[in-house]
């Protein structure tokens, strides 16, 4: 199936009238065995998905964060991308629920941890200030857009030779959570612009967050692929898992500077990535991107 989008992007800025993608992956072609979905780093493919555990009921507590101040923003511009922003997260949301239900079958903890994700954000959602809903999105999506760019950056060690579906998805998923990766940073800046300590803090929160969640699915996700049956073996897991979150910690310093602004990060401009970028461009034609092997990402690079 093609690709299908609202609203074409050819701007040079990534984050410039970006698309909503209506897509469907086919996770239920998929078995329990392709959860460690990377040949070129199953540990990658572990880590992230341990990340990605808890990120579709984030998606949806950033969905109600937009719908709930959406009012409240006065540039028309800016209120288009935060709609934009939502009809993404919603895409990305249901594709990996999908996914999680299938981890569930590998991985006998998943179903808990999933609901008790579910729960926390569901709760989240119920009791949190605006002010705070704002600021935790923003803060939480400092590091989804830091990851992308992280990710599409090692694309080549990470996830070169992996399940043809899960590499799509992934590099789906991290390509849009650049493009729209200062449009909560921007509401924040519209409504509590003057509260910049707050900023800060729930961007640290955010990051807390993630590294909790992320470490206690990964150690879980581990030890059922069998790496901690030897301690060499083990400690490499480990290590792989805390050398990337501290390398997505080490990203975020910029994030604490007051003039701070996503658009202007390097990685999103001048050193755009060549997976996304060609990625895009194959999507905007209406190229299938719903299953990625190495011929046809091949083909896409050379678009
Ligand atoms: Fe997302
Ligand atoms: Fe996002």
């Amino acid at each position: 199936m093609a690709a299908k989008s609202k609203t074409t992007q050819n701007s040079a800025h990534p984050m410039d009238n970006f698309p909503v993608r209506s897509l469907d992956f086919d996770i239920d072609g998929l078995t329990p065995e392709d959860c460690a979905w990377s040949q070129s780093s199953p540990y990658f493919s572990v880590f992230i998905n341990a990340l990605g555990l808890h990120v579709p009921y984030f998606e949806r507590y950033l969905i109600h964060t937009m719908n709930t101040v959406k009012h409240d923003v006065a540039d028309d511009g800016l209120r288009r991308d935060m709609v934009a922003l939502a009809g993404q997260e919603g895409h990305h949301a249901r594709n990996f629920i999908a996914f999680n239900a299938l981890m569930a079958k590998r991985y006998p903890k998943v179903e808990k941890l999933d609901s008790a994700n579910k729960a926390y954000f569901k709760r989240a959602a119920k009791i949190d200030s605006k002010k705070r809903k704002v600021a935790f999105t923003a803060g939480y999506e400092t590091f989804t857009f830091l990851a992308g760019l992280i990710i599409l950056k090692n694309y080549e060690k990470w996830m070169a030779d992996s399940n043809p579906v899960m590499k799509a998805l992934w590099v789906w998923h991290q390509v849009e959570e650049v493009e729209h990766g200062s449009v909560a940073h921007d509401v924040y800046r519209a409504l509590y612009g003057k509260h910049e300590w707050y900023r800060k803090y729930m961007v640290l929160m955010a990051g807390l967050h993630i590294a909790r969640e992320t470490v206690k699915a990964y150690t879980h996700m581990a030890r059922i692929e069998g790496w901690f049956k030897n301690p060499i073996k083990a400690a490499s897991a480990m290590g792989f898992c805390f050398k990337t979150l501290a390398q997505m910690a080490w990203q975020t310093i910029p994030v604490f500077a007051r003039d701070y602004n996503p658009r202007n990060h390097p990685l999103a401009t001048n050193k755009q990535n060549p997976v996304a970028i060609a990625w895009r461009k194959h999507d905007a034609k209406g190229g299938n991107v719903l299953d990625i092997d190495r011929d046809a990402m091949a083909q896409i690079m050379q678009l």
